[in-house]
């Protein structure tokens, strides 16, 4: 008698460590997961070294950014939406051992400005995030990209990169104010420089941090505010940049008495809604307030008397999100410039490192902002 034998062959793909979240669910976990479960993007494999973290990774871990939303089809999201890595096989232009960062926003296909590279200001809204919407991130061991979105990193500035991205989005933040200023017929001063304007900024992570910085290189003059006084940290960065400081814990009418209105005001807090209505009345004639930070809580009205301020003053309020390749190369531009300009506040700029295999202390980061953080680093080794 013969017997039909069955031969079950189960496929099994490697696997990796990756930090994972379920938008719009709080929530985030260090997991193993199969390989072929994540979103790769191409033919270029790259091992992760660095992570960052964003006030945004905290937004989504803590479900708070409604703009979160979990790839097609999958029921978990790779975090990370800043991260270097290195280029593990040659291939399409790169060598091994090549240090590279992603873009994070990636196109649509179908309108004309991401089909020219600037997703920033797609038309459709249908763009995808790696690690906030729609498609994984790099909070894993290793991933495959397309080279049309993967920037090479400098080795001497292989300390602080990672600052790249989020500095990348205020390049293209302060590139698209100044094309906004041209259509005041004169906004440079007497010297054909900005030292005359004057810029304030609400909020001192990373991002009230890394604006003061770039607006400094520019000229402008610079106020930070925070509702406290500053860290030892923020005073370094206050000190060596020639900023001023203001503590907005009573409001902002005495910084309107003693400094008078801003041509710039830049809301970099992720806090309440009700900041914007605090700082509108500082914003003076042509002057523009841009909202870089997502609220995650309350609301903002404007009065026919502010209506009308706005409209006989030529005001603007504009939104201000992402950068792209140009803005990364930019970036990397002034994060070289400032090891010279500002050399303390540059190597204060990473305030610390932590293992990927210290799980409890990265979910604890993940979670809460330290005192006196600016950016902190995930290693992957
Ligand atoms: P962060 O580390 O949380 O920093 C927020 C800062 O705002 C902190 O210094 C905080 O003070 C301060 N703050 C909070 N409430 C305040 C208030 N009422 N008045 C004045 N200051 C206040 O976040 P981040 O990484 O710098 O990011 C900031 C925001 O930008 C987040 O919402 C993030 O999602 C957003 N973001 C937007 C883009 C974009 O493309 N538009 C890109 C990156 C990030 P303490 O230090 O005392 O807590
Ligand atoms: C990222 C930006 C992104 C924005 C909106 C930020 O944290 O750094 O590049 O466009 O979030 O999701
Ligand atoms: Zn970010
Ligand atoms: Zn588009």
């Amino acid at each position: 008698m013969r017997h039909k034998v069955y031969i079950l062959v189960i496929l099994t793909y490697p696997l990796m460590k990756a930090i994972i979240v379920k938008p719009p669910n709080p929530g985030v976990e260090i997991t193993e997961i199969n390989e072929n479960e994540a979103n790769n993007y191409g033919k270029v494999k790259i091992r992760t070294l660095y992570n960052g973290i964003c006030g945004t990774d905290r937004e989504i871990v803590n479900g708070k950014l409604t703009l979160s939303n979990l790839p097609k089809g999958k029921n978990f999201l790779i975090l990370g939406h800043e991260a270097i890595g290195v280029v593990e096989e040659p291939c399409c232009g790169f060598s091994q051992g090549d240090l590279v960062m992603p873009v994070n926003r990636r196109g649509c296909g179908v309108c004309r400005n991401c089909l020219i590279g600037r997703p920033d200001f797609c038309e459709t809204g249908q763009f995808v995030e790696a690690g906030i919407h729609g498609i994984d991130g790099f909070m894993r061991e290793e991933w495959y990209d397309d080279p049309r979105y993967l920037v090479r990193i400098p080795k001497t500035l292989e300390d602080i990169g990672i600052l790249a991205q989020p500095l990348a989005d205020i390049e293209k933040s302060i590139e698209e104010i100044l094309n906004i200023q041209k259509r005041v017929p004169v906004w440079s001063c007497d010297d054909g420089t900005l030292n005359c304007r004057k810029a304030l900024i609400i909020g001192t992570g990373p991002i009230g941090i890394l604006f003061t910085l770039v607006l400094r290189t520019t000229g402008l003059e610079v106020w930070m505010a925070n509702r406290r006084e500053p860290t030892e940290i923020e005073q370094t960065f206050i000190e060596e940049t020639n900023t001023n400081y203001f503590n907005s814990s009573n409001g902002y009418d005495k910084l309107k008495e003693s400094v008078g209105k801003f041509d710039l005001i830049i809301d970099a807090t992720g806090a309440d809604a009700g900041i914007i209505k605090q700082v509108i009345p500082l914003l003076g004639r042509n002057g523009v307030l841009g909202l870089f930070g997502f609220p995650i809580s309350g609301s903002f009205s404007m009065d026919f008397n502010a209506i009308q301020d706005a409209i006989h003053a030529n005001k603007v309020i504009v939104g201000l999100v992402n950068g792209q390749k140009p803005h990364f190369q930019q970036a990397l531009v002034h994060l070289a410039s400032w090891k010279t300009l500002y050399p303390k506040s540059s190597r204060l700029l990473i305030t610390r490192t932590v293992s990927i295999n210290d799980e409890k202390e990265v979910l604890k980061v993940l979670k809460e902002k330290e005192h006196g953080e600016i950016k902190i680093k995930i290693v992957w080794e």
